[in-house]
């Protein structure tokens, strides 16, 4: 859609949307979110969800689906085998990646459980831009190596960069000099989710590839977020602003031999991911622990209706409107932020904001997590859930060891089509509230935390 003349270059991008159902949001006390902290040892992912008041720990799966997704759930058909959902779902999905091979899951750790049980395993390494905790943790599962391999401006939080997702290429090709028979794939991740929401342009996935090509290595992608991507790729990359969103995904599609997709992100659904490749052995193999773990192959793990919401979802979240929203929408939160002199990872990413709480808290130590406190800080003040990624999600070695992550920071990530410009002008009045007293904050210790994963269930205690 265009917008009338008047309207053609607005200042304020509006949601491209009307609310048709409504979900209440509960405002709490501040004494109820301090006994709420202290019953689940100030572990945010553990607070129950009706005592957050805008919920941006995550954008997977919680976002609000369309009026068109609602009613195609309606059309979902429960047949076992070969059900008209799994054909709507399996079109949608080839029109943006015509992989011969596509594989539904229930969600994008279970495609990267069963890839990397395929071909991962002890003495493999696999490279990637830089892995998500789930792909990292599947990788190091199945007794494999992950290695990142971002480019340098990735890692500095204030580098002003249009693709501070890309792979280090000269990095990247002397890790293959050196391993590449223990190599049996390279992985890019678009948008680069751990390392800031940060887009991979055209022209460096097209240097990936060849490089794999030199050394006959399949590329896959990490996929959740390539309409975000493709969108950077559009409005950033000389060259590529004339083209639509799905041919950007197709040339993008082309580049590789395969992926591994959680749909509860540019899927638009609550639910739902895939695997898809060309290689039709390892097809062969993937679809064999398929049944083993998540169902017959036309359905994985979902049910006919989540098939179909994700075959709508694919066709919404190609749209421009759509996206100049989502991207424009989050950047509003990042300048805000920025204006208010907070400190954070810039250009701003596609699906989240990121507090750097390394340099907001500089006398909280990194393995006393600087993330976690800032994270708990923003509920107490105002109940806004976010998510620390710095050194409690990546700072436990599989060795057992303990070091200090690249970053600390704090996601607050944006659920697609859920929250309105006045909760995330809320959202910009707390952050600033407690960045002004960031000196006040302490950091935490952990007390309890299980092998793999930690930041999902460890307890905390306040250090004073
Ligand atoms: C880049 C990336 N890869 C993989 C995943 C895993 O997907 P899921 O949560 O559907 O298992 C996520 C989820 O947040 C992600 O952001």
């Amino acid at each position: 859609m265009a917008y009338p003349a008047h309207v053609d270059r607005p200042r304020t991008i509006i949601e491209p949307f009307r609310i048709h159902a409504v979900e209440p949001i509960r405002i709490t006390t501040r004494e109820e979110r301090a006994a709420a902290l202290k019953e689940v040892g100030w572990n945010l992912f553990s607070i129950h969800a009706d005592d957050v008041l805008i919920d941006l720990l995550t954008d997977s799966g919680t976002g609000a689906m369309s009026r068109d997704q609602w009613a195609a759930i309606q059309h979902g058909d429960e047949s076992y085998a070969g059900s008209p959902s799994w054909y709507a779902f399996l079109e949608s999905v080839q029109v943006l990646w015509p992989f011969p091979h596509v594989i539904p899951t229930h969600q994008g750790r279970a495609a990267e459980k069963i890839l990397f049980s395929v071909i991962g395993g002890p003495g493999k390494v696999i490279p990637n831009n830089t892995h998500f905790d789930t792909t990292r943790a599947n990788v190091e599962f199945s007794g494999a190596e992950a290695v990142d391999l971002v480019i340098a401006e990735g890692h500095d939080p204030a580098a002003l960069h249009p693709f501070k997702g890309n792979v280090d290429l000269a990095a990247l090709e002397a890790l293959l000099e050196e391993r590449a028979a223990d190599i049996p794939v390279v992985f890019v991740t678009i948008t680069n989710n751990s390392g800031g929401g940060q887009p991979v342009s055209l022209e460096n996935l097209r240097a990936v590839r060849a490089v794999c090509d030199r050394f006959e290595k399949p590329l896959f992608l990490d996929a959740c977020r390539f309409a975000e991507n493709a969108w950077f790729i559009k409005s950033r990359e000389p060259g590529q602003a004339d083209r639509s969103i799905p041919d950007i995904v197709r040339e993008i599609a082309s580049l590789a031999d395969g992926m591994t997709m959680s749909a509860k992100k540019d899927g638009l659904a609550n639910i739902g991911g895939w695997l898809a490749m060309r290689d039709d052995r390892l097809a062969e193999q993937c679809r064999n622990l398929l049944i083993l773990t998540e169902g017959f192959p036309t359905y994985g793990g979902l049910a006919g209706r989540d098939l179909e919401a994700i075959a709508q979802g694919l066709r919404e979240v190609v749209d421009e409107d759509y996206l100049r929203y989502r991207i424009r929408s989050t950047a509003y939160l990042g300048e805000a932020l920025d204006a208010a002199g907070v400190p954070l990872v810039k250009p701003f990413g596609g699906h989240a904001v990121y507090l750097d709480a390394r340099t907001l808290l500089p006398h909280v130590p990194a393995l006393e997590y600087p993330g976690q406190a800032l994270a708990v800080a923003l509920y107490l003040e105002g109940g806004i859930r976010g998510c620390e990624i710095g050194t409690v999600m990546f700072g436990r070695h599989p060795d057992g060891s303990e070091t200090p992550a690249a970053m600390d920071l704090v996601r607050l990530a944006i659920p697609r089509r859920t929250y309105t410009q006045s909760h995330i002008d809320y959202v910009i009045e707390v952050v600033t509230a407690v960045a002004a007293r960031a000196a006040d904050l302490r950091g935490y210790r952990i007390v309890d935390e299980p092998p793999a994963l930690r930041h999902f269930t460890a307890r905390f205690e306040p250090l004073s």
